[in-house]
C-alpha cells in the first residue's frame, strides 16, 4: 500500500501561505502599519486600557485627532513629523474613531 507521507503538512502549509497572503492584502496600506508600529512603540505603554478614548472625547474630526498625536508626540519629544502624524492618526481613526471624511485628502482635491 502506497502512502503519501507529506500529505498532512500540506493543508498547514497552504493555511499558512493564505494567511501570509492575506495580511498582505489591499487595505492595510503602508501609512497604517507605519502608524501601528510608532504607535505601538511610543504610545501604547498608556493607552493599552483604552480607559481615554471614550471618556474624554477629546477627538472629534480629523483637526483634533491631528492635534491630540502632535501633542502626545511632541510630550515625549519625539519630533515626529507631518507624515508620522498622519500615519498615526489614520491607524487611530481605523481603530478607534473612525471619523466621517475618509480620507481628508480627496476632499482636499476635489473640485467644483
Ligand atoms: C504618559 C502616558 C501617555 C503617553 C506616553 C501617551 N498618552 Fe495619549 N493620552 C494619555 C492620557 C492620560 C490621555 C487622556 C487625558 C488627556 O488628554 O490629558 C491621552 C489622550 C490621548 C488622545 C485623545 C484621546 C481622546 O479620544 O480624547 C490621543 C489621540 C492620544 N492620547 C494619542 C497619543 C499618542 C499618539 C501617543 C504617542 C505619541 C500618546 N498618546 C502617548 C496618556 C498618554
Amino acid at each position: 500500500m502506497t502512502v503519501i507521507p507529506s500529505l498532512p503538512f500540506v493543508r498547514p502549509a497552504l493555511a499558512a501561505l493564505l494567511f501570509v497572503l492575506g495580511a498582505a492584502a489591499p487595505g492595510v496600506g503602508r501609512a497604517q502599519s507605519r502608524g501601528e508600529l510608532l504607535y505601538g512603540t511610543h504610545c501604547l505603554a498608556c493607552h493599552s486600557t483604552q480607559m481615554h478614548w471614550r471618556e474624554k472625547k477629546q477627538v472629534v474630526d480629523w483637526p483634533s485627532l491631528r492635534a491630540q498625536v502632535r501633542r502626545w508626540q511632541a510630550a515625549d519629544h519625539l519630533a515626529w513629523g507631518d507624515d508620522d502624524i498622519e500615519a498615526v492618526a489614520q491607524y487611530l481613526d481605523a481603530l478607534y474613531y473612525h471619523l466621517p471624511p475618509p480620507s481628508p485628502r480627496a476632499v482636499v482635491s476635489a473640485r467644483p
